[in-house]
């Protein structure tokens, strides 16, 4: 039986237990440019112990960023802070990852602690227009989009595969697209934000025909023996909005193409959503895809103890645990979570580290 600190091979890569980083921004980029705040952040987790270090919500071109101060992969310049992260993620038995995105009709907007009354930038304050499948704004403060035609469609998806390469350089080994929150992939699948009426409208089919064409094209791209991972928001919590079972039908598709784990998230298409939130509250997503689309799955969501975190694993809920705010309170986590479970002596840490797990005393 699979427990928390049992390792895990996906493809060539080995992650040493089944404690992710989940992907969390710092809107503390330069221009798109990863900086020290970046390498202390997931170097700290690395020496921690977590085994996949999932860096932020990283754009694809700047226009996809949600703020100014997103992390980016749409220039050549900003490969080179990020090879110093991931080799130290490397060196410390991590394996390093990141998250393709973009933004959407949500981008555009201040850091969450500058916003004030209102989320949107100016177009005078370095604001920009925001795209979208269709003109719908996420919320009445948030800027009004402009509907992508299909051209401009394929010039985004040739950002998402640009950016692929890129990470590739940048030494990432594991790639996932952020298909979730309301960000322009789930934007186009549901028909809360999705009103158009071409080949990427209103059936089931046309509506996740963006991210599976990206995925798809992203996955060809993406070194055959390195694992790929889809975020998705499993429900929009929201009458006529996405659903699970869109959500469990997807997962087979992307499983088709050769994606090796779904990050199951929930929500943020809509502020209207009536989510009900508490611990392991989007456990029930992951297991039901794990177990109706044959797929890996991570859980997400209120996952702070190291018993609720190794009973997911145990009872084949998901393959993969992902924390952000228990890892941002706390780096040593997987310290914790294996010395309370008695299984101090199967946490590797880095070598000037590795007292801290075993013997316990
Ligand atoms: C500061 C912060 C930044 C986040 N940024 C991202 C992101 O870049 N990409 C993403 O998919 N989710 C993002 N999230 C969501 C987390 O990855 C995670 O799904 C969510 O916080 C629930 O997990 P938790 O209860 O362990 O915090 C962010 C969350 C936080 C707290």
């Amino acid at each position: 039986m699979a427990h928390l600190l049992e390792p895990l091979t996906i493809r060539s890569v080995t992650l040493r237990n089944r404690i992710c980083v989940s992907p969390m921004c710092m809107y503390s980029s330069e221009d798109g440019h990863a900086t020290d705040w970046h390498f202390v952040h997931l170097g700290s987790r690395a020496i921690g112990g977590a085994a996949l270090i999932l860096a932020e919500a990283t754009a694809v071109e700047s226009r996809g960023r949600i703020s100014p101060q997103d992390a980016g992969l749409w220039t050549d310049s900003q490969i080179a802070p990020l090879v110093k992260i991931t080799q130290f993620i490397s060196q410390c038995g991590g394996v390093p990852g990141i998250q393709l995105a973009h933004a959407g009709r949500k981008a555009s907007t201040y850091r969450p602690w500058e916003r004030g009354n209102s989320p949107a930038v100016p177009l005078d304050q370095g604001g920009w227009q925001p795209v979208a499948p269709s003109v719908v704004p996420f919320d009445k403060d948030y800027s009004i989009p402009c509907e992508l035609t299909v051209d401009e469609i394929r010039g985004i998806q040739q950002k998402f595969l640009e950016a692929t390469e890129r990470s590739l350089k940048a030494g990432f080994k594991w790639l996932e697209l952020h298909a979730a929150h309301g960000y322009l992939c789930h934007s186009f699948q549901s028909p809360i934000s999705n009103k158009r009426t071409d080949q990427y409208g209103v059936s089931f089919e046309n509506r996740i025909r963006f991210t599976v064409e990206t995925a798809k094209s992203m996955r060809e791209l993406w070194p055959k023996d390195l694992p790929m991972s889809t975020r998705l928001s499993c429900t929009d919590w929201y009458e006529g909005g996405w659903t699970l079972d869109e959500s469990v039908e997807l997962a087979k598709k992307l499983k088709e193409i050769g994606i090796d784990l779904i990050d199951c998230s929930s929500g943020a298409g809509t502020p209207l959503a009536k989510m009900k939130i508490g611990a392991s509250y989007q456990v029930p997503f992951a297991d039901a895809i794990k177990h109706r689309a044959k797929i890996m799955t991570g859980a997400v969501g209120m996952i702070t103890e190291p018993m609720q975190a190794d009973a997911i694993i145990r009872n084949e809920q998901a393959d993969v645990v992902f924390l952000a705010r228990e890892l941002l309170r706390n780096p040593y986590w997987p310290v914790h979570a294996a010395r309370s479970l008695h299984q101090a002596d199967k946490l590797r840490l880095p070598d000037p580290y590795q007292y801290a797990a075993y013997p316990k005393g």
